[in-house]
This record gives C-alpha cells, sequence and structure tokens, in this order.
C-alpha cells in the first residue's frame, strides 16, 4: 500500500491496471493550462442525499426495478418502502408488489403534479421515461416544489434538453442524477432502479448496511463491480453513485467528491473515471483547491500497467482513529418470487382450479385434446365443439348431427313462448342485450325448456325399473309430481309437436336403438288418454332420445350415463339453443323500436 504524496490510495484491482494519481498528476498540469485555475463547483447539494425515510416517485412503471428497489428497503430493514407512487402517463390506480413476504398496492398517477400532489414527502424522481419523453418529464419533475432529486436513466437525452435541465437544475438548487444512469444507492438506507444488480448481488456486497466508502463514477456496469471489489477489501460502501457517461451529466464526478468529502460517516473516496472526459480534471482541480481532505482513490479504465515501477497492493484504510469499523448485520431473507423458486425446482406450488375440457396453452388452443386447427380442417361444427366441451370425447356423426337438429328445434317457439316474452319485455325497456337474454333465460325451469334432464331421469328410471307406463305415470301422480316432459300449453293429441315428430323420425333412421324413446311414446299414449294436452312434449323428446344416444354409441359407461343424467347436462342443451331465439327477439324489438310494455288492465283480472 503506498501513500502518495497527496493522500492518494493506488488501487490495484486487474492486470490492466488503473493507477489514476500520476494520470491525474500529469492532469493537474494540464487542468491549469485547459480550464485555468478555478473551476465553479457550483451550488450542489454539499450533503448526504438520502436517508432511510427517503421516499421516490417513480416515472414510467417497470415492474423489476420497482421490485429491485423494494426487496433492496426490506433487505435494509426500512419501516416504508421507498417508492410512494408510480406515474403512468394516461393510467391510473394501483400496481401490487412485494414490501417482504407482504403484498403493498402502490398508487399510480396519469401526471408527474397528481403524483407530487398526492405524496409530498417523496423528493426523489425516478425517470424512467424513454430519451423522448425523459427530459420533459423531468422538468416537470424539477418544476414540482417537492422534487429535490431527479434521476434521469435514458440513454440518449439530446445535449440540448440535457444543458437546459442541468441550468434549471443549479439555478433552483435541485440535484440531477444522470442522464443514463444506472442510478444511486445509499447502503442501508435506499436505492434508485436496478443500482447493484440483484438482491443476491446487494447481499454479497453488503450494501444493506452503510460501509465507510463514497464512490462515485461514470459507468454503471462497473459500479456494481467496484461494489462487489470494495465489499472485500473495505468495510463496505457508505454511498454509490453513477453519474452516466453522457457529455453534460447533470451533476459531476467532482459534485460528488465533494459531497462525500462533506458526509462524516464517508471516510475515503473512490473514484471510477474513463478517457476522454474532462471530469477527471475537474477532481484533479478541486484536489489542488484543497477542497478534498480525504483520501481519494481514483482510476481511469485504461491500460497502464507498464506505468507501475512496482507491484501495488490496495489495503483496508483503516488508521488509528480514522475509521471504525462498522457493525456487521445479518439482513432479513428476501423471500424469492414464486415463479423464480419454481423454475429452480426449489418449491411446488398447489393448483387451486383443475380444468381437464380444454388448454388454451401452447401454440393453438386445444378441446379435450383436439387442436382448433384440426376442428376447421376437418370440418367439425358446434355440435362436435358440445361433444368435445361437454362429453370429453368425439361423438360419432349421427350424434353430433342429432345434436346439430335439438338445437335447431328448440333454438325459438315464437314470441309468445315464456322466455320469448321475458326478453321482448326487457328489450322494450331499454335493456342491453345480456340483460334481456338473461331475462329470457330466467324463465327455464322445471314447467318450461328445463324439464329434459327430469325426463330423461324418470324416463329411464321407470324403465329400467320395468315400470308400465300405467305404474309410472299413477305412480308419479300418487307423489304429486307432474311427469317432466308431458303436456304442452298449446299442442294437443290432434296437433303435435312437430319438432317432437322430426327428432324421432332422424332416431329411428339413425339410431342403433331408440328403447327409451319407444318407452316414453308408451307413457304418451297413456296420458294423452287422461287429457288431450298430454302429449310427448320437446323436452320430454330430447331426454328421452339422449339416453337412447349415450347408450347406443358403446361410448359411455353405465356409470357415465348415470352421471351425465344426474349432473343434468341435457337442459344446458335448451339454454343454448333457446339463447340463439332469445337474442333475435331483442334484436327484433330493438330494431323496431319498440316503446315499454305495459301490460293491458283488461288482460288482469282485479279480484280480492
Ligand atoms: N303429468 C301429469 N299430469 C299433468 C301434466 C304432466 N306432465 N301436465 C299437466 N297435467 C295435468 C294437470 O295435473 C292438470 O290435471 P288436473 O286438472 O287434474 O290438476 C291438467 O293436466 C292440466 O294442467 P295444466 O297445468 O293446466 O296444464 P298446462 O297445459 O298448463 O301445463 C305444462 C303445461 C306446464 C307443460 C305441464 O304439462 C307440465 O308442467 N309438464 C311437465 C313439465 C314439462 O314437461 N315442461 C316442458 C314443456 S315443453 C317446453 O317447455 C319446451
Ligand atoms: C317452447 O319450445 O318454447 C315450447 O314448447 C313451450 C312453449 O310455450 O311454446
Amino acid at each position: 500500500m503506498m501513500l502518495c504524496d497527496m493522500n492518494w490510495l493506488c488501487l490495484c484491482l486487474y492486470d490492466e491496471v488503473l493507477m489514476v494519481f500520476l494520470e491525474l498528476k500529469c492532469a493537474w498540469h494540464v487542468t491549469k493550462g485547459v480550464f485555468g485555475s478555478k473551476i465553479d463547483f457550483g451550488k450542489m447539494a454539499t450533503g448526504q442525499l438520502f436517508s432511510k425515510t427517503t421516499q421516490a416517485l417513480f416515472y414510467n412503471y417497470k415492474q423489476l426495478p420497482v421490485q429491485q428497489m423494494l426487496d433492496f428497503d426490506f433487505s435494509c430493514r426500512r419501516e416504508t418502502p421507498s417508492v410512494a407512487g408510480i406515474i403512468n402517463p394516461g393510467s391510473e390506480g394501483f400496481q401490487k408488489l412485494f414490501f417482504g413476504q407482504e403484498e403493498i398496492a402502490i398508487p399510480v398517477h396519469s401526471t408527474v403534479e397528481a403524483a407530487c400532489a398526492a405524496h409530498p414527502t417523496a423528493d426523489v424522481f425516478i425517470n424512467f421515461g424513454s430519451f423522448r419523453s425523459a427530459a420533459s418529464s423531468s422538468m416537470s419533475a424539477l418544476k414540482q416544489p417537492t422534487i429535490r432529486v431527479v434521476a434521469i436513466i435514458a440513454v440518449g437525452v439530446p445535449e440540448s434538453d440535457a444543458k437546459q435541465l442541468v441550468a434549471y437544475a443549479k439555478a433552483n438548487n435541485k440535484v440531477i442524477i444522470g442522464p443514463a444512469t444506472v442510478g444511486v444507492i445509499q447502503a442501508g438506507a435506499f436505492k434508485i432502479g436496478d443500482t447493484a444488480g440483484t438482491i443476491d448481488n446487494i447481499i454479497q456486497c453488503k450494501l444493506y448496511r452503510p460501509g465507510s466508502v463514497g464512490f462515485v463514477s461514470k459507468s454503471g456496469g462497473m459500479s456494481n463491480e467496484l461494489y462487489n471489489t470494495i465489499a472485500r477489501v473495505t468495510d463496505g460502501i457508505y454511498e454509490g453513485i453513477a453519474i452516466g457517461g453522457d457529455v453534460f451529466p447533470g451533476s459531476t464526478l467532482s459534485d460528488h467528491v465533494l459531497r462525500f468529502n462533506n458526509i462524516p460517516q464517508v471516510k475515503m473516496i473512490v473514484v471510477l473515471g474513463e478517457l476522454g472526459g474532462r471530469e477527471e480534471y475537474s477532481l484533479v482541480e478541486a484536489l489542488k483547491q484543497g477542497k478534498i481532505n480525504k483520501p481519494v482513490v481514483a482510476w481511469i479504465s485504461e491500460t497502464c500497467a507498464t506505468l507501475f515501477k512496482s507491484e501495488v497492493q490496495f489495503g483496508p484504510v483503516v488508521e488509528e482513529g480514522k475509521i471504525t469499523p462498522v457493525e456487521e448485520v445479518t439482513p432479513p431473507q428476501i423471500p424469492e418470487d414464486l415463479n423464480t423458486a419454481i423454475k429452480s425446482g426449489k418449491v411446488r406450488v398447489p393448483t387451486h382450479i383443475i380444468s381437464t375440457i380444454s388448454d388454451e396453452r401452447g401454440v393453438e388452443q386445444r378441446y379435450a385434446g383436439v387442436p382448433m386447427s384440426t376442428l376447421v380442417e376437418e370440418g367439425y361444427g358446434v355440435a362436435d365443439v358440445i361433444s368435445l366441451l361437454w362429453f370429453k370425447r368425439s361423438l360419432p356423426r349421427y350424434c353430433t348431427r342429432f345434436i346439430d337438429i335439438c338445437i335447431m328445434m328448440c333454438a325459438d317457439h315464437g314470441p309468445c313462448a315464456s322466455g320469448a316474452h321475458n326478453a321482448i319485455v326487457s328489450a322494450r325497456a331499454g335493456k342491453d342485450l345480456i340483460s334481456c337474454l338473461v331475462s329470457g333465460l330466467l324463465t327455464i325451469g322445471p314447467r318450461f325448456g328445463g324439464a329434459i334432464d327430469d325426463a330423461a331421469r324418470y324416463f329411464k328410471d321407470a324403465y329400467d325399473r320395468g315400470l308400465t307406463p300405467c305404474e309410472f305415470v299413477e305412480g308419479m301422480k300418487k307423489k304429486g309430481i307432474r311427469v317432466p316432459g308431458i303436456g304442452h300449453r298449446i299442442k294437443r293429441g290432434d296437433n303435435r309437436d312437430k319438432r317432437v315428430e322430426l327428432l324421432q323420425r332422424y332416431a329411428r333412421q339413425h339410431f342403433p336403438s331408440v328403447e327409451y324413446m319407444e318407452y316414453a311414446v308408451q307413457v304418451e299414449t297413456y296420458t294423452l288418454s287422461k287429457a288431450n294436452n298430454l302429449i310427448l312434449n320437446i323436452d320430454g323428446a330430447i331426454g328421452s332420445l339422449f339416453l337412447d344416444l349415450l347408450e347406443g354409441t358403446g361410448m359411455f359407461t353405465k356409470q357415465e350415463i348415470d352421471e351425465i343424467v344426474e349432473m343434468g347436462y341435457l337442459n344446458g342443451l335448451f339454454v343454448l339453443a333457446r339463447s340463439i331465439g332469445l337474442i333475435g327477439h331483442t334484436f327484433d324489438q330493438k330494431r323496431l323500436k319498440q316503446p315499454l310494455y305495459r301490460h293491458p288492465w283488461e288482460d288482469v283480472l282485479y279480484t280480492k
């Protein structure tokens, strides 16, 4: 370790090393010729910029840097998150993020002004806007009385804009960091954006608690490198700042070196410069003017190993009474993001929903394993989709055709049927389509359109138990139950439901067996002997024929058929089909611009 005549230390880090005091000494002489003897260091803030209670507004939300800031906060055992609010032009609401294991909601504002008004204690503005919007949004922030520091992350901010920002900041005693900066880290207190990288790196560099070294550089990437190096050979960083590599930075290397010089906790200053700038000369000037009275290690990333006459060794700067080693603390464990932990195989998470009928992940959606493209290329229809999504298998063509016919037969039964009436009345009340549809659907039940499942259950039970139609019907009467699938408001024995006839004809032609339907016909014969309106209605026809369909395919076990009947799949057919007609009636009324419906008095019996 060499103590130079200006109380500087040589820093030996890499093969291509960077000792700079020779360079800076050289620069020293050059400076006189270039800048004259004085450089104005402006009126930038002279001391610590951040603390454990510093809060920031984050412009142009990016999930990763915000979460990294909150994880850093947690590792420093901050009591409050360092991000008070987010500004996303044009949107408002909240962003959910983690503060340790706790999920928090950070307010999102659509303008800088609104955010500053909502969070007056947030005095740092972190600008992740693009190079196109960074200057204007930063100027808006600088003009806010609550904002003291502005960090501009964007690369490529026009120099003319940067100059205006710098001038305004200096005139109003505000601090700009950047443009093109990765940000700042106040060890154990506050950090901006991605500074210092992942939480693992932060823990490894012990940045969760303050050390004694003030570090300033142009390069963000090298900053992270140096945090690690400095943490290994000293008691760590007190504050690390990257000013960015632009020609007109908001604040210079010497601005921050002077600031560090005024912070009592900073015992040593490390500066990382680059060839080609003027920054380093201003630092030489500051040293020359005696403005810095702490050890400074400065280096310019360049190849100059040959300049060394001997090996240099960097050692900890602990001289008697100069530095008290910081007390080591153990940072809290930052919970790992679930997705990261799952990917690494560290954790497994139970699912909370199971789906067996479709999978939209991957290139194309699949219904019960059948890709969308197959549905199109192989001429599948709606009934095939019902077959896949309801019954989880591809039913044979004669079955899907039967389902198609059911849907066509049940789509509508005129404006006087219960469901259509409700939809019409709702449409004439000015309700929206969905409300009109739902209004119609709500009439479907045990008497109207919702008797298919019950018809299937009761016919199956009676047939499977070998009851005669008479035994079945009289048994239901004794229980006070109307036979589901039997009876109609307007159809009669001498004016049967044509839809039923069409379904029965198709089944007789295509089904392997129609035994349940034949049983239903026998029941109808018996009930018609009692009253002319007790016909086999469309619900009864579909209910009995679906039993034949399920039995006839040989694709369903007895248990599966019982489950289908018990669970009530079949009413779904009527609901799906009748939705077509209800929507049609709604459109019809809206097209006709029909006025509000009010039932006529003449049609109401007012009685006691
Ligand atoms: N089983 C046994 N008896 C019946 C049945 C039936 N399904 N339906 C009516 N009856 C009897 C009634 O008990 C009544 O006899 P009663 O006078 O001795 O009490 C007589 O027939 C007339 O009853 P109403 O209710 O006046 O007959 P309506 O024509 O109004 O009933 C309805 C039609 C609602 C469909 C009725 O037959 C019924 O509830 N059926 C069972 C449910 C059903 O299948 N609904 C689907 C209809 S089709 C569709 O909505 C698409
Ligand atoms: C229908 O399909 O709506 C009917 O069978 C019931 C009705 O009242 O017409």
